[in-house]
């Protein structure tokens, strides 16, 4: 009988250490829709999950959860910003705007919102809030965005079902309303 070659076991790996727990709690002041925010939030709470979980703002949707399809956009200091990959934490002080913001109440529709409506900009809906808002901070610019600008903010959002063209014929007919009183640029 031959004689078996002893085999050594290969070293186990080093053990991977566990995740961090949380790193912690924090107190957060902010504005939200025009009224004052206060709130204890996790660290690594996403500022989509505390809007739709913690404040029931749901009007703000999630969709790819990795910025992608824009439907999570908000207005931060009257910026575009992906909710999903945006953390609570970083709101400190900020004024937020979401979906909510427009036309509150018995409030009339803004410019925006009338052009999405009388175009058909939507048809499912979801990706709307986010449409929205961007189209919202771009007819608050100091002058109307030219149609490199209106491109580029549109390319950071999916529709699923329109095809976009009523989505930007509302967009040009909003900065039109917007715009039109505007001195003409040199
Ligand atoms: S859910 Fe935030 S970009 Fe898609
Ligand atoms: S209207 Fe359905 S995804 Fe845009």
């Amino acid at each position: 009988m031959t004689p078996t070659t002893p085999v050594t076991p290969a070293p186990r790996p080093a053990r991977t250490p566990p995740l961090a727990e949380p790193s912690g709690w924090h107190e957060i002041r902010l504005t939200v829709n025009g009224a004052p925010v206060t709130a204890q939030v996790e660290s690594r709470l996403l500022l989509s999950d505390f809007l739709r979980d913690r404040l029931r703002l749901t009007g703000t949707h999630v969709g790819c959860e990795h910025g992608v399809c824009g439907a999570c956009t908000v207005l931060v200091d009257g910026a575009p910003v992906r909710s999903c990959l945006t953390l609570a934490v970083q709101c400190e002080g900020a004024e937020l705007r979401t979906v909510e913001s427009l036309a509150p109440g018995d409030a009339p529709l803004t410019p925006v919102q009338r052009a999405f409506h009388e175009c058909h900009g939507m048809q499912c809906g979801f990706c709307t809030p986010g449409f929205l808002m961007t189209a919202t901070a771009l007819t608050e610019q100091d002058a109307r965005p030219d149609d490199t600008e209106v491109a580029d903010a549109l390319s950071g959002h999916l529709c699923r079902c329109t095809g976009y063209r009523n989505i930007r014929r509302a967009l040009g007919q909003a900065l039109d309303a917007t715009y039109a009183d505007a001195e003409p640029e040199e």
